[in-house]
């Protein structure tokens, strides 16, 4: 184990000792140029707590800086608030070195490590509420099942109210600092919403259910201690704020463009409705799938109006970087958007058909027959793609004036 890792002290006897990323690019499909931080932390009280671990590679990383605080072995306690490998991967290792009296999980959590690591971890169900004392302080465990797994969990550590949020409220940055006020907001904004929009976006709703809990239940954090990303140790309400809103997925005036090209045809058609949606003065942006992960397509969706899909025809199909984006953005599930359709091909014709058909599938509103061009766009053709981007940027206005409307009249 190096001797330089150290533990950082997030608070009162609670240290981060986790392990950062540097040099991660890619997410199961997700671009993380920004690396990542995997976080686990120690509670230290007369019982000692792990929460969390981190990804297995970074196991002894993990141990190293716990052995800055306390020897390993004395951790009475491992809670798994959430079993994805990224904070379970080390767990079978470090319960191998600590011995811990317990591992402490959700009752699907249970479940969910013996189907990953068999029966050599045994763990101990706990329910939604349940708390463990740890002596001077307590921790009550929050079910946040479909948070993003059926497993998932979250904690309060009782008195002080630090939430640890497992992936909730989390963000893919690696840094040397630990704590939100000490980084860009800027890129924190984008970053926390590209986390939302890339991983939790489907479970809105849940999300909507847990801010609603908070609410009624006046659950109280002076902390928040995600399991990637930095703390929030001030300005805590500022995740949960974005969460509502992200969540509500109310529609804006504003009209992403996507697409792949192979001659240069279905990018004027793109440039073309881009032109007629900015003359409607809304927010337009352009995101073409050769130079654009689809995990930042997904982050423009994000708090959008309308999403607008071209492609060439290519062996009788979209071109597959529009299916790929398409089976990625459909599993998303985004709600709430306009749709529409264009492209060029050159005798089937299949491409803008093919997204036609998976924008219905996904349930946005989609705005008449796709615009289609054979082999290269006349005058003609550009007029109509420019009249789409006019139809679908009146449609989006319209139906952002409804849902302000709509809060107003809620507020
Ligand atoms: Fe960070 Fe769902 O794992």
């Amino acid at each position: 184990m190096s001797e330089s890792l150290r533990a950082v002290p997030v608070a009162k006897d609670v240290w981060w000792v986790g392990a950062i990323d540097w040099g991660l690019a890619d997410f199961h499909g997700y671009a993380t140029g920004r690396g990542t931080t995997y976080n686990a932390y120690l509670v230290v009280d007369e019982k000692i707590a792990l929460i969390d671990t981190v990804k297995a590679p970074f196991a002894d990383e993990m141990l190293a800086r716990i052995a800055s605080v306390v020897p390993p072995g004395d951790i009475d306690y491992i809670i798994s608030n959430h079993s994805e490998m990224d904070h379970s991967g080390a767990l079978p290792h470090a319960v191998e070195v600590i011995k811990p009296e317990k591992v402490f999980a959700s009752a699907m959590g249970q479940k969910t490590l013996f189907e990953h690591f068999g029966s050599g971890i045994e763990v101990t169900p706990v329910n939604d509420n349940e708390t463990l004392p740890l002596g001077s302080r307590r921790l009550r465990f929050i079910e946040t099942r479909l948070l993003h797994w059926p497993e998932s969990m979250m904690d309060i550590l009782l008195p002080e109210g630090i939430l640890f949020s497992q992936d909730g409220f989390g963000l893919h940055l690696a840094s040397g600092a630990r704590f939100a006020d000490e980084l860009d907001a800027d890129v924190l904004h984008y970053e926390g919403a590209k986390y939302f929009a890339n991983i939790l976006l489907p479970y809105s709703p849940v999300v909507l259910k847990l801010l609603e809990r908070v609410r009624t239940e006046g659950l109280e954090f002076s902390m928040i201690a995600p399991d990637h990303g930095p703390v929030w140790r001030r300005d805590v309400g500022t995740m949960p704020a974005r969460y509502a809103t992200w969540a509500a997925q109310r529609p804006t005036a504003k009209v992403v463009i996507t697409y792949e090209t192979m001659w240069q045809s279905t990018a004027a058609m793109a440039g073309a409705i881009a032109d007629g949606a900015a003359a409607e003065s809304v927010n337009v942006e352009v995101l073409p799938l050769s130079v654009r992960h689809r995990s930042d397509v997904m982050t423009e969706l994000l708090c959008a109006g309308a999403l607008v899909v071209g492609s060439p025809t290519m062996f009788n199909h979209m071109h597959p970087a529009v299916a790929d984006f398409l089976t990625y953005a459909s599993g998303l599930r985004p709600k709430n958007l306009v749709g529409a359709a264009f492209g060029s091909y050159g005798w089937s014709g299949e491409g803008a058909r093919d997204i036609q058909k998976q924008l219905v599938d996904m349930k946005l509103g989609v705005l008449g027959e796709p615009v289609v061009c054979r082999y290269v766009p006349n005058a003609e053709t550009l007029a109509r793609s420019r009249e789409l981007g006019t139809l679908v940027a009146k449609r989006v206005r319209e139906r952002s004036e409804v849902a302000a409307i709509g809060d107003a009249a809620g507020a």
